[in-house]
């Protein structure tokens, strides 16, 4: 079911924020009480390194970014515990809810947060000096304890990257649906079959719920057009915590 647009944002509660027992302090930060916002959606997932990417893609290439991907993988964090790797992803519901949320994590990197807003939930985290093999100094790393959608397009994207319709209320999903009649469509390596090839996943069957936009980029990729988004950036919710990697 689709109803009118209701403004929404994507929130991860990041790896250092569950390593340091922050959850519960940021949930209450975050609370219906104190934003007037609703939970919509919720999951604790294993972030694969193909989730990763497409999360933060806007930072490909920038000197930061490998271990950018490192950290919300959780590798940082729980080098040597897997089992503990994970986030908490968020969805919250309500009027202003982009620039609300926004506004209670504070500036992105966690000095300008202590400096400029104390309070803000960035203003606990931390900022680590990032060095190479020969260990000279090449930048940070921003342990920022959370993520929040920065605009309304970027809330849809990541909340269609981290969620399924199936993961949400009937009545709180608010982007457009799709029912897949008659395909099925599976995953490997990267590539799509519309036939099982061992070792693929079956990401959507005759049934499912699926995003529209979904469904637009595998019917595209299926008939040989462009696609307007990557084939991961439909795949990698349907892996969640099915594979580590
Ligand atoms: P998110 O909510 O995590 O998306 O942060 P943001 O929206 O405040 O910032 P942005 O999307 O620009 O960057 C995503 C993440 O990349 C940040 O949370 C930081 O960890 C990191 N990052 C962004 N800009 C810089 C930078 O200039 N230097 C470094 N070292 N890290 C950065
Ligand atoms: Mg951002």
């Amino acid at each position: 079911m689709n109803r009118e647009k209701i403004e929404q944002t994507l929130v991860l509660v990041k790896p250092d924020a569950l390593k340091n027992s922050l959850t519960g302090y940021v949930l209450s930060q975050l609370s219906e009480f104190h934003t007037g916002l609703r939970f919509a959606g919720a999951k604790i997932a294993c972030v694969s390194r193909m989730l990763a990417e497409e999360h933060y893609a806007e930072h490909r290439g920038k000197v930061f970014y490998p271990s950018l991907i490192e950290y919300i993988m959780g590798l940082l964090h729980y080098p040597d515990a897997p089992e503990r790797r994970r986030i908490i992803a968020l969805v919250y519901q309500g009027p202003d809810a982009v620039q609300k949320i926004r506004d209670i994590c504070g500036p992105t990197n966690p000095h300008v947060a202590r400096e400029k807003r104390p309070g803000c939930i960035r203003a606990l985290g931390t900022v680590v000096p990032l060095k190479d093999a020969a260990g000279n100094d090449v930048g940070e790393r921003m342990d920022n304890l959370i993520h929040a959608s920065a605009a309304d397009d970027e809330a849809e994207r990541e909340i269609k990257l981290w969620f399924r319709p199936g993961d949400f209320p009937p009545f709180m999903r608010s982007y457009l649906t799709e029912i897949n009649k008659e395909e099925h469509y599976y995953f490997k390596d990267n590539n799509l079959y519309m036939t099982h090839e061992p070792g693929s996943v079956c990401l959507i069957a005759p049934g499912d719920v699926v995003w529209k936009s979904d469904f637009d980029v595998l019917r595209s990729m299926q008939q040989g057009l462009p696609a307007a988004a990557p084939l991961a950036s439909v795949a990698a919710k349907y892996l969640i915590n099915y594979t580590a990697e």
